[in-house]
């Protein structure tokens, strides 16, 4: 069975398509980074515009990377939400025309359990139950899965997403967007424990996470350099901000392995690409449990991850109607 995903809910607009559910014939991501930098951010109505524009050389250059005609397609799969509602749009209505046009099914994909099914794709050896964290620039969510395809939120953000206090931090040290590889990179010279900065807890007991507190920490200690003419310790900041980051991730993380007593671990989303992460994570795992991170390349957005979704529900017969609509703040 030959599937089509499609993503357009951020600023990549991707294609791909898989066999079966688990090879990958085409894998293309057309990036709008570079158009974003200037502005330290994604711009919703020029993603959107430039999503129109590349949707479609997008789509035949997966056609023609993974060698298959448009007809030999089966189903296709899109994102249709959470995003900005301009960019899911594109890819959700193309999608739909594609599928009218060939009389196959459609279906639409919740963007969040997408970014977990990079894992599924790629170990066969995961069963739930399980405990999921994607972590990417929009979303922080600690997930229980008790069995395949159902979700139970355990923890979230309660003000920025990590990829999101990655860029604002970046930001803050004029490194650069998107922040998050630029910070890992510079990170490599830096001391970790040399910059105190606050690993923020909640009164109550909580899986919740809070990210806020660490940007206004570094922003007020690289203000009061400032004042006072000093140079900024630039890669110690970011080595010591990450490293607290990944403290306060890896903590929840676990904590939730053990409450619900998993032994298997999945992670996804742009900030599960950050090796300094993986191999904390990996050194500080409790005994008996195992992780999965995807690829490098499947951590951020793509649309394999979308195709791979799509895959169980087109065998169970579960189909998305053409009327449906595009989710902005659609959850697992
Ligand atoms: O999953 P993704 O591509 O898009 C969203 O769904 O948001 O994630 C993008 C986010 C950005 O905030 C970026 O700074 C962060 O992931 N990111 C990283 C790394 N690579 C990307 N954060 C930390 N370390 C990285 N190596
Ligand atoms: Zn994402």
């Amino acid at each position: 069975m030959l599937i089509l995903g499609i993503e357009t809910s951020c600023d990549e607009t991707a294609a791909a398509i898989i066999e079966n559910g688990e090879r990958i014939l085409s894998n293309v991501v057309a990036s709008q980074v570079e158009l974003h930098r200037k502005f330290w951010g994604i711009v919703p109505e020029l993603a959107s515009r430039k999503h129109l524009e590349l949707i479609i050389p997008v789509i035949k250059e997966a056609l023609k990377e993974g060698g298959i005609e448009l007809k030999n397609l089966n189903a296709i799969a899109a994102t249709y939400g959470p995003g900005l509602l301009g960019s899911l749009l594109v890819g959700l209505t193309v999608a739909k025309g594609i599928a009218y046009t060939l009389k196959i099914p459609f279906v639409g994909i919740n963007h969040l359990e997408a970014h977990l099914y990079a894992n599924f794709l790629q170990y066969p050896q995961i069963t739930p139950p399980l405990v999921g964290l994607i972590i990417s620039g929009g979303h922080t969510e600690l997930i229980y899965l008790p069995k395949e395809g159902k979700y139970e939120v355990l923890g979230t953000t309660r003000d920025d997403a990590v990829g999101e206090a990655f860029d604002k931090v970046a930001r803050i040290l004029n490194l650069g967007y998107p922040g998050g590889p630029v910070i890992e990179e510079i990170a490599k010279k830096g001391n970790p424990h040399s910059i105190p900065l606050p690993l923020t807890r909640f009164k109550e007991d909580t899986l919740d996470f809070s990210f806020s507190g660490i940007k206004t920490a570094v922003l007020y200690y690289v203000k009061n350099l400032q004042k006072r003419a000093k140079s900024i310790p630039t890669a110690d900041i970011a080595a010591s901000f990450q490293l607290k980051v990944t403290q306060m991730l890896t903590q929840n993380l676990f904590r939730a392995a053990y409450l619900k007593k998993v032994k298997q671990i999945i992670l996804g989303g742009g900030v599960s690409s950050n090796l300094f992460l993986r191999s904390f994570l990996e050194k500080e795992k409790p005994q008996g449990i195992e992780l999965f991170f995807p690829s490098l390349e499947l951590c951020t957005d793509n649309a394999v991850m979308v195709a791979a979704c799509a895959y169980p529900k087109i065998k169970k017969g579960k189909a998305s109607p053409l009327s449906l609509d595009a989710q902005p703040n659609l959850n697992l």
